[in-house]
């Protein structure tokens, strides 16, 4: 299967991925990894030939970029476009556009705390356990459907940069393992459950 993926900064949960295909456990292959920030160190992971990269600011609109974005990744003919660590809001006609293979992970334990800070929220609101999410891409920011969430305890003495360490670590298997039912083609999405299929 072939996999595009989003990153904005550092692609940890790329190289996760990455290692994964290296070592079997997960049968695709990586056709681009895209970013809106052309510094990004998760663009260094790969190849130049799978680079693309493009400031939005250089573009009109935020329609603009998201169709510049969407016709390099549709060049690469992708099975599956995965947000790892993409911090950019898509819009709707780029969503529809890959809608039902665009995933995303997002590091809360969704519904609680769509958006940004999620662990300084996490820690804010006294709660004692935090996680992360990996779930289809819909307009409304981070609210579809979750395939499967990762948990970790808020341990005394946290705070956000340790939490987020937490968390981190079990992001990275959590979105191996819903990448792998994808490229097996058992993930399949209906109104707003999930379906993990047996061949
Ligand atoms: C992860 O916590 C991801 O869930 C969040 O941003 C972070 C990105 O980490 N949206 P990385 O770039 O994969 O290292």
């Amino acid at each position: 299967a072939r996999i595009a993926i989003l990153v904005s900064g550092r692609g940890s949960n790329l190289q996760a991925i990455l290692d994964a295909i290296a070592s079997g456990a997960l049968p695709a292959q990586i056709v681009g990894v895209f970013s809106d920030k052309p510094g990004a160190v998760g663009l260094q992971r790969v190849e130049p030939e799978l680079r693309w990269s493009a400031d939005p600011k250089a573009f009109p609109s935020r329609e603009a970029f998201d169709a510049a974005l969407g016709d390099a990744i549709a060049e690469r003919s992708p099975d599956w476009v995965v947000c790892a660590g993409y911090l950019r809001i898509l819009g709707e006609s780029f969503v529809q556009r890959f809608r039902g293979r665009l995933l995303n992970i997002h590091p809360s334990l969704l519904p609680r705390h769509r958006g940004l800070h999620t662990h300084a929220r996490c820690l804010a609101a006294g709660e004692t356990e935090h996680g992360a999410s990996v779930h289809f891409v819909i307009p409304e920011l981070d609210a579809g459907t979750v395939i499967a969430q990762a948990r970790v305890p808020v341990l005394p003495g946290d705070d956000a940069d340790r939490l987020a360490a937490r968390v981190l670590e079990v992001e990275h298997p959590l979105l191996v393992a819903v990448l792998r039912l994808a490229v097996e083609g058992r993930l399949a999405e209906r109104g707003t459950t999930v379906f993990i299929d047996g061949h």
